[in-house]
């Protein structure tokens, strides 16, 4: 990635201000002037996906949407597996980022793929519609992210899949089996994300666990472009729809 690719991103990152009076307006001015550099700098930033990809189900002509899809780029995750699917659904709510999600589509020749801008909390999707619903990096940016959830789960079928990634913070008292972050991280990586309205949470996981059978949990450290020293924490949660 150029230098100059590099500085434009940091300046969306860091100092450009976010505006707007909806959420559409503020995710728009946030990744308006970042768009077509998005997938090289995320790539260093957003870990984990590759692993999340391995190890979902691509069943053949079912359904995936991939909710908060950004750019499309987990289609390329999938790689020959995605042209299984009977249809792929890249959802988001950002026009400048599905911009670039509808050049991959067309310059990868995905038949079954299309992008809908849709808000994630109010999924105009059929229930019970979806074999595979994906969340990577998006829950976090997703105000109501419990609604989001609630979405997820009426969209897939009994017995269908749910992956998802992101960034997050242990409870201070985590449920047996899951790590405990320090005073330090649980503070921390909120206030840092909080300025390009990334919000990690204690809350995202648990409430997976609720509403999903676990199927695998991982926790991990990543490292972020241009942060020395610290690491991000994110899990990987894998989980099905109990059957009805
Ligand atoms: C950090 S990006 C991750 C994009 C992609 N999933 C990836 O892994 O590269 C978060 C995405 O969530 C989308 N998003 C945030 N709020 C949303 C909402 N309410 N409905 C749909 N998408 C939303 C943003 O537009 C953005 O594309």
């Amino acid at each position: 990635m150029g230098a100059l690719s590099q500085l434009r991103t940091l300046y969306h990152l860091t100092l450009s201000p976010i505006r707007g009076e909806t959420h559409q307006q503020r995710l728009d001015s946030f990744y308006g002037g970042q768009a077509e550099d998005y997938d090289e700098f995320r790539k260093r930033m957003l870990h984990g996906r590759e692993a999340l990809f391995d190890a979902l189900p691509a069943p053949a002509g079912g359904a995936w949407v991939d909710i908060g899809a950004g750019t499309a780029r987990n289609g390329e995750l999938f790689g020959e597996r995605l042209r299984e699917f009977g249809s792929v659904t890249f959802l988001d709510l950002s026009r400048s980022l599905l911009k670039v999600a509808d050049e991959r589509i067309a310059r990868e020749q995905w038949a079954n793929a299309r992008t809908l801008c849709a808000d994630a909390t109010e999924i105009d999707l059929p229930d019970g519609s979806a074999d595979l619903v994906t969340f990577t990096y998006s829950l976090t940016m997703i105000p109501d992210w419990f609604a989001a959830i609630e979405q997820a789960h009426r969209l897939l079928r009994p017995g269908g899949v749910i992956g998802v990634v992101d960034f997050y913070v242990s409870r201070r008292y985590p449920a047996d089996g899951l790590r405990r972050h320090s005073y330090f991280a649980r503070n921390f990586w909120p206030f840092w994300f909080g300025n390009d309205n990334v919000h990690p949470s204690a809350d995202h996981l648990p409430m997976l666990q609720r509403r999903f059978q676990t199927l695998q949990v991982d926790e991990h450290y990543g490292k972020l472009p241009w942060v020395p020293v610290v690491r991000a924490p994110y899990y990987r949660f894998i989980g099905r729809k109990p059957a009805a």
